[in-house]
């Protein structure tokens, strides 16, 4: 089954406990967009947020690193109580290295890419790693549209992961929308992030419920596709 991660960069940070409350019952995780204003043009929270949102929450933390020297603030967003940590490969030189100090934090390690990033740049580490994240935006902003040229790197990613054991989540993150979620679970996506038609729409816990609906409906209600119009294709390359 398909997890849904509302993102909370676009709830009411003013009451952000009780948007929380609105999406706990059906969501699967939180996913919280974390940003410094270098590697993306936008500043949002650190690991003190992280940790006030601990104690509203049962539901794991979905932290997304949008940082330069992500190294440096592992230990205390794990202390605040991430579940994923996830960096990004374009920052991170000694990415394997970066991905071991995860998993010795006691933290599920991810690696992120941008739309623009080859999936080349994680090939040697997929069996580090408990998530793959794959921007289908170019982060920094809630509300954007899916670029449609991801939905290829969807498949590739997918085809790479069937040989990786444990097997790990492959996250899509950017402009998922009702219309466009059933096409991207069918390109490979695991976990769906959703931010603006979550938090944006009046009721977020029935947007969720529509997403499952959308995902689970044997016709895929309202799928209109990503734009992307490519057929399946063989990776470039397979690891191992
Ligand atoms: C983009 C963030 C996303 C964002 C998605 O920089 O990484 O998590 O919240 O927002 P929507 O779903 O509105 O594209
Ligand atoms: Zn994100």
């Amino acid at each position: 089954m398909v997890k849904i991660a509302p993102s909370i960069l676009s709830a009411d940070f003013a009451v952000l406990g009780e948007e929380i409350a609105k999406v706990e019952p059906v969501a699967d995780l939180l996913h919280v967009d974390v940003m410094d204003g270098h590697f993306v043009p936008n500043l949002t929270i650190g690991p003190v947020v992280v940790e006030a949102m601990r104690r509203r929450t049962h539901l794991p933390l979905d932290v997304h690193l949008m940082i330069q020297h992500p190294e440096r603030y592992l230990a205390a967003f794990a202390k605040a109580g991430a579940a994923y940590l996830t960096v990004h490969a374009e920052v991170c030189p000694h990415l394997h290295r970066t991905l071991q100090q995860i998993r010795e934090l006691g933290v599920k390690p991810g690696v992120a890419l941008n739309p623009s990033t080859s999936l080349h740049a994680v090939e040697q580490v997929l069996d580090q790693v408990d998530l793959v994240l794959l921007l289908s935006v170019n982060p920094g902003f809630g509300g954007q549209a899916f670029i449609p040229l991801v939905r290829k790197k969807i498949e590739g990613m997918r085809q790479w992961l069937e040989r990786v054991h444990p097997r790990p989540e492959l996250e899509v993150d950017g402009g998922i929308k009702l219309d466009n979620c059933r096409d991207v679970a069918e390109a490979g996506a695991s976990i769906l992030v959703a931010g603006s038609a979550i938090f944006g729409n009046a009721d977020p816990r029935a947007a969720v419920n529509e997403f499952r609906e959308a995902l689970n409906s044997p016709a895929g209600r309202g799928a209109g596709g990503t734009g992307g119009g490519l057929p399946p294709g063989e990776p470039q390359s397979r690891i191992r």
